[in-house]
């Protein structure tokens, strides 16, 4: 083996150390360049991944190689050019995107009263919460019934090629996870969730194009039972949030008893879904201006003019004239009624042939919370969507649900002046020092009332007591913690109740003590 010899080796190690001291010399002949890390002698300063030293000892600073583009650095840089002052910047526009809000804390405490509400409601009904992601893939929501919804995604091509889309509604994506672990749970589920969902909607009263939609889902029971226990949920609901008979309904129908009009006249049942979501546009649309496209879907002129006299019917009793005698449809009305009325909830419901639901996935029952002063559009629908799962190649299993949105609920609420203020914060007690060497006093007495269970807003900075009374009451705090250097040499706090306005003086030992006592009067 032929060994380098002992010169080759002297001029190699010259070499490298002659091009150290070159890059060093470099660098350090720059006044604001003085990292050793640079100067290492394994580095070509030449080589592009090198560029951010180049950087860094021009701009004298820790900043990345983009900073080495002049134009970006004459564009972002706030340095005077020319000794002229640089354009002020473009004031940002501080709205949300249209359609969207934001939740300042007033708005926020609004929506946890109004979850809150949603998730006693549910744990009443034995219901568990589940969630799941905003993004989903957009194939879940390629439905080929012509319905709104679909052509109102969000939908985008992500980095990687795949087609997204933020959920416009919560079911496909419960669909979603029970065909995925459908061997592994345990039917009947009862399952409800609060999401998110994205809507490209025409801006109304009530419609946005974000809201959050409390959900509701029965999946493995095909009895009208669970329609029942959903429309009871949903009244529950009303109830607790001090709404009455008179200011909301529910209007029930079945899209049985379009199929079965449809059925009669010979249509095929692939036309099915699409009809329901033609005829829910009645609603809003008068019926020449979809006759034709009811007409294209080829239906005959005689079956729409059969369809839409059925659609008139509002009693149980005139839509079984027109039905076969052996109708399932109104066999399951008459049953779900009997059923609202053994629940006490027959005032909240009444039968309505025109309601259909806009989804296409719909199959059976079909139920839309209203405000009977017909100012307000529906506040919740919902319905039996037994062959969801099979269009997404799963096996047959009946569900049941419901959807209902948190707009229309709080402009109601407000209307009917059920909303208590959500102006305060709630908490507890305001703590404050009546100066900075008491600080620490300040930060002990929180601490401890914190430890019992309270919640505590304390002062931060040095302000008068006038301006934490003021604060505390704005916040509508309960008590005001004075720390002041009497009592505190006394090992004491004064406390303040705000509603009363009686003052008293507590040992900071005490204050667990005090806790229990305000706490339980
Ligand atoms: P949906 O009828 O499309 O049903 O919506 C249900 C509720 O969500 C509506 O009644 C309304 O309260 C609210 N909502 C819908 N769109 C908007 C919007 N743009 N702005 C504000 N609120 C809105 C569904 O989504 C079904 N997935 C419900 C369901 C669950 N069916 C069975 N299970």
């Amino acid at each position: 083996m032929k060994l380098p010899n002992i010169a080759t080796m002297m001029l190699a190690s010259l070499l490298q150390h002659r091009r150290f001291v070159v890059a060093a010399f470099q660098l350090s002949s720059h006044p604001s360049s003085r990292t050793p890390f640079l100067a290492s002698p394994n580095r070509d300063m030449t080589s592009p991944s090198n560029t951010a030293i180049h950087a860094q000892s021009e701009s004298g600073g820790r900043s990345s190689a983009a900073v080495s583009d002049k134009a970006l650095l004459s564009k972002t840089s706030t340095a005077t050019t020319n000794g002229q002052s640089p354009p002020a910047p473009e004031a940002l526009d501080t709205n949300p995107p249209k359609g969207t809000r934001d939740f300042y804390p007033p708005d926020h405490r609004l929506r946890t009263w109004l979850f809150d509400h949603f998730r006693a409601v549910s744990a009443l009904h034995g219901f568990s919460e589940y969630d799941a992601p905003v993004l989903e893939s957009s194939a879940l929501y390629v439905r080929k019934a012509g319905e709104e919804v679909t052509q109102q995604l969000y939908n985008f091509v992500d980095k990687g090629g795949r087609e997204v889309a933020l959920r416009p509604e919560m079911t496909p994506s419960l669909a979603r996870m029970v065909m995925a672990k459908r061997g592994g749970l345990n039917f009947p589920l009862k399952w409800f969730s609060i999401p998110q969902c994205w809507r490209y909607e025409r801006m109304t009263r009530g419609r946005r194009r974000e809201h959050y939609q409390w959900n509701m889902d029965v999946w493995g029971v095909d009895g009208v039972e669970v329609e029942a226990e959903l429309i009871a949920a949903m009244v529950g609901f009303f109830r607790r949030v001090g709404l009455t008979s008179d200011d909301v309904g529910i209007k029930v129908n079945s899209r049985g008893v379009i199929g079965e009009v449809l059925a009669e006249l010979g249509v095929p049942p692939e036309k099915f879904a699409a009809t329901c979501v033609l005829v829910d546009k009645l609603e809003k649309v008068p019926l020449d201006a979809i006759q034709g496209e009811l007409e294209e879907l080829g239906l005959e002129r005689s079956t729409i003019e059969k369809l839409t006299s059925v659609l008139t019917n509002k009693s149980i009793e005139s839509i079984r004239e027109v039905l076969p005698a052996d109708s399932q449809a109104v066999k399951e009305l008459t049953q779900l009624f009997k059923l609202c009325q053994a629940y006490g909830i027959q005032d909240w419901i009444q039968f309505d042939a025109s309601v259909v639901r806009g989804l296409a996935y719909y199959t059976g029952i079909v139920f839309e919370a209203f405000d009977r002063k017909g100012v307000l559009r529906a506040i919740a629908g919902g319905g039996r969507y037994d062959k969801l799962l099979e269009t997404f190649g799963g096996d047959p299993t009946p569900a049941a649900g419901f959807g209902f949105g948190d707009a229309v609920i709080v402009e109601l609420l407000k209307e009917r002046n059920k909303l208590p203020s959500f102006d305060g914060c709630g908490f507890d007690t305001v703590v404050f020092a009546m100066n900075d060497d008491l600080y620490g006093a300040a930060v002990q007495v929180a601490s401890s009332l914190r430890e019992n269970g309270q919640t505590v807003d304390l002062i931060l900075e040095n302000k008068k007591s006038k301006w934490v009374f003021k604060h505390a009451s704005r916040i509508e705090a309960k008590f005001c913690a004075i720390v002041g250097s009497d009592e505190y040499a006394n090992g004491e706090v004064a406390i303040k109740d705000l509603a009363t306005g009686e003052q008293k003086t507590v040992k900071i030992d005490a204050l667990g003590d005090w806790t229990r006592e305000v706490s339980n009067s």
